[in-house]
């Protein structure tokens, strides 16, 4: 069997072990010192000034966008472009916060928006903010969507939940738009459980987004920050301040566990995406001798961090064929993400305007993924391999 992952962490066995010890001898459990440490190595690592640390990837997205309704950038029934290709959670706070989704389509080569597509969509709707997906390690053309939406008054956000460590001409996906997010499920590149994390160069965004994570209030602000706060709605003391909530949020805090993790899992992460990119281009060699599947195009990414390896099929009845070649060599599989969201039953129940997305519905009828991590074999890679030749 060949499971969709192996293991929750990049190094199991030492991590597991760090984990206990850190448990045994720390006496804070709740947000503080490695929940920092972690965000402050995670916007190093992005090159960005402010990271800030969620309970999950999904969190992420939710915080992201009441933050931007707080601050006044978006506003109730504001429409939002997103990946029609993309997760559940991505879109679920664009309804749940009152904007108007606008599904974008996407290009079955690159499985991802492209510029193209965005351009296309606009000529029918204007759209306040973008929330473009990075799918599976891929990304779109982000340096022309990125034009595009500054031209046009958008502001661009990226769910980088499933590209963490890609690049497009040396810059990291996550760094395109004004703010991104990212997963630490496990089963994505690094995982501290449950987490997720924003990263952002803008700090008036970053301290609301702080408190939308902790329930509107301003623990977890710097100094000069909570000042300002304070003085602003006038409150004087120390005692009434820590119970003053400032504007709409959520407990979506991480623990120090998951900070925890995340700085044990950083350390590996580097090494772990140059595998599974390895990986990644050992099972494309076979694709690009199978004329049933199609060799999805990389041209424009320059570092390439895969923690899937997504299978495009030239029709639904060829996909059909090789799901079986896949189950009967054991290998687990799943569709493309969550498919063409407009498909989903939550989606219909809340939305009354769709559009069509042939790009995605190709997606959807003729892919499947099976996992990439550092854990596949030489046997493992070989069984993938025999499962992608020709039928
Ligand atoms: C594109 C995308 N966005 C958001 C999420 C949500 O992340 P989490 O599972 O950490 O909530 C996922 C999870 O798989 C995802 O793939």
């Amino acid at each position: 069997m060949i499971p969709l992952m192996k293991n929750a962490f990049l190094n199991e066995y030492q991590t597991k072990e760090e984990l206990a010890k850190f448990i045994l001898h720390t006496d804070k459990f709740s947000i503080d010192k490695k929940c920092a440490e972690f965000e402050k190595t995670f916007a190093k690592f992005h090159g960005v000034k402010e990271a800030i640390l969620y309970n999950s990837g999904g969190s992420a997205n939710l915080a992201l966008l009441q933050t931007l309704k707080n601050l006044g950038k978006l506003k109730q029934g504001d429409s939002i472009g997103f990946s029609a290709l993309t997760w559940s959670t991505n879109v679920m706070p664009i309804i749940q916060l009152g904007f108007q989704p606008v599904p974008i389509d996407c290009e079955p080569t690159t499985l991802n928006v492209m510029s193209q597509n965005l351009v296309d969509r606009l000529k029918e709707v204007s759209i306040q903010a973008m929330f473009i997906t990075n799918a599976l390690g891929f990304a779109g053309d982000l340096q022309n969507v990125q034009s595009i939406c500054n031209e046009n008054n958008i502001i661009l956000l990226e769910d980088n939940c499933e590209a963490l460590g890609t690049e497009l001409d040396g810059c990291k996906t996550g760094t395109f738009g004004s703010m991104s997010t990212c997963s630490f499920f496990v089963a994505h590149h690094m995982s501290t459980i449950e987490g997720g994390m924003i990263v952002s160069n803008d700090e008036e965004f970053a301290a609301m987004a702080r408190m939308v994570r902790s329930n509107g209030w301003d623990r977890n602000l710097n100094s000069i920050q909570q000042h300002h706060i304070r003085a602003k709605h006038e409150i004087k003391s120390e005692f009434v301040a820590k119970y003053t909530f400032y504007d709409l949020g959520y407990n979506l805090k991480p623990t120090e566990i998951t900070g925890f993790l995340g700085l044990q899992q950083m350390q590996f992460l580097k090494d772990n995406i140059k595998i599974r990119e390895k990986n990644f281009y050992t099972l494309e060699s076979t694709v690009k001798t199978n004329p049933d599947l199609v060799d999805l195009d990389r041209s424009h990414i320059s570092l390439l961090s895969s923690f899937a390896f997504p299978v495009l099929c030239k029709s639904k009845k060829i996909r059909d064929q090789y799901l079986s070649q896949f189950a009967g060599a054991g290998v687990e599989i799943r569709p493309m993400i969550a498919g063409n969201i407009q498909k989903q039953p939550f989606y219909g129940k809340y939305v009354s305007d769709f559009y069509d997305l042939p790009g995605t519905d190709s997606i959807h009828e003729c892919g499947f993924y099976c996992g990439n991590y550092p854990e596949l074999s030489e046997n493992d890679l070989e069984t993938l391999s025999s499962c992608l030749s020709k039928y």
